[in-house]
């Protein structure tokens, strides 16, 4: 049985993204190994300082996750947080990290594009390290994750060899596992769907705030009588995610024929995506109205983890000469 690890950034609501990037991979390994998900909120720290943000939006995950299918009886979630000696791991796995290596993370580069050196804390630059210790800590062997994770994937291989060559074999070294076909999902404006663009489409929005967001999706002005390219259509791309083969070998050759205009098709990936989510919407609100569950689950969830953090705890401060 492989041990299966990921962890979700509570920076936000779940959007599209986040689901087929991550939570639904996520839901389908449960039953293919032993699954361990946690709420990476030492993470979400390095860009939220508001408290009461993200007890909300850490929350606001696991009750997304619950809803969408994970099962507490196959998968263990828990919170980044509520486990022993992830710090510790991650300041001595810092002292074997070589600068160059973090300055060469892609999450790096882009915080200091976008807000200079002075912009990015320790935390930001440390990241990789801290997601190493994430994957490490339970010993894992596959990291679902989305395409922009990969190389921090890569990074902690590259770590825990390098632990492994200096002390001795202490960490299983674990492999990515992304999903082809749902790498990159569209975002309302064309662009990866991302919190930081600001064109993200949350699950479980309202109705009205769901068909707003799809209504707004950036189209070209071609007129609707006009044929229009269904390869280049962000519509499309997304409709593909919820719909039937059929349904969108319809809707592109309704694109080709000309005749309709973009907000029709905008209406019917509405209501794909309505539709799609509507189990899960009942479910959620069940969950929902029943807090203390979510917290049994993931306080139970800790301490499965714990119980293998503090094995590896124990092998790494032997082998470095701590005990
Ligand atoms: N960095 C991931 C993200 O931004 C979240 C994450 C933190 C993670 N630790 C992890 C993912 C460990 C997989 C494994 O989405």
């Amino acid at each position: 049985m492989p041990r299966i690890l990921s962890g979700i950034k509570p920076t936000g609501v779940p959007h599209i993204g986040n689901y087929f990037g991550m939570m639904r991979p996520a839901i389908e390994w449960q039953d293919r190994g032993e699954a361990f998900y946690f709420i990476a909120d030492y993470h979400a720290l390095t860009t939220l300082h508001d408290a009461a943000l993200l007890r909300q939006y850490s929350r606001g995950v696991a009750l997304d996750f619950l809803a969408c299918g994970l099962d507490p009886a196959k998968a263990t979630l828990f919170r980044q947080s509520d486990i022993h000696g992830i710090g510790q791991l991650t300041w001595i796995l810092g002292t074997l990290t070589p600068m160059p290596m973090l300055e060469n993370a892609h999450a790096y580069k882009a915080a200091v594009a976008s807000g200079g050196d002075s912009a990015v804390n320790l935390g930001t630059f440390a990241y990789p390290v801290l997601m190493a210790i994430d994957i490490l800590i339970y010993q894992s062997n596959i990291v679902p994750v989305g395409r922009d994770q990969k190389q921090h994937v890569e990074m902690t291989r590259d770590l825990a060899l390098k632990f492994n060559r200096t002390f001795g074999e202490s960490f299983t070294i674990p492999e990515p596992s992304i999903l082809p076909g749902v790498e990159t999902i569209a975002g309302l404006d064309g662009r990866k769907m991302s919190k930081s663009y600001n064109n993200t489409i949350e699950l479980f929005a309202p109705e009205k705030a769901l068909r707003k967001k799809i209504m707004g999706i950036i189209t070209d002005s071609t007129p609707v009588e006009a044929p229009k390219d269904p390869t280049r259509s962000t519509i499309v791309d997304l409709y593909k995610l919820f719909a039937s083969e059929s349904d969108v070998a319809e809707m592109e050759s309704c694109f080709r024929a000309g005749g309709t205009g973009y907000g029709d098709f905008k209406k019917q990936l509405f209501e794909a995506i309505w539709s799609y989510f509507e189990p899960m919407r009942k479910r959620r609100s069940e969950l929902e109205a029943d807090p203390a569950y979510i917290e049994s689950v993931l306080a139970a969830g800790a301490e499965r983890a714990n119980a293998l953090a503090a094995n590896t705890v124990h092998k790494v401060r032997q082998a470095i000469g701590l005990q």
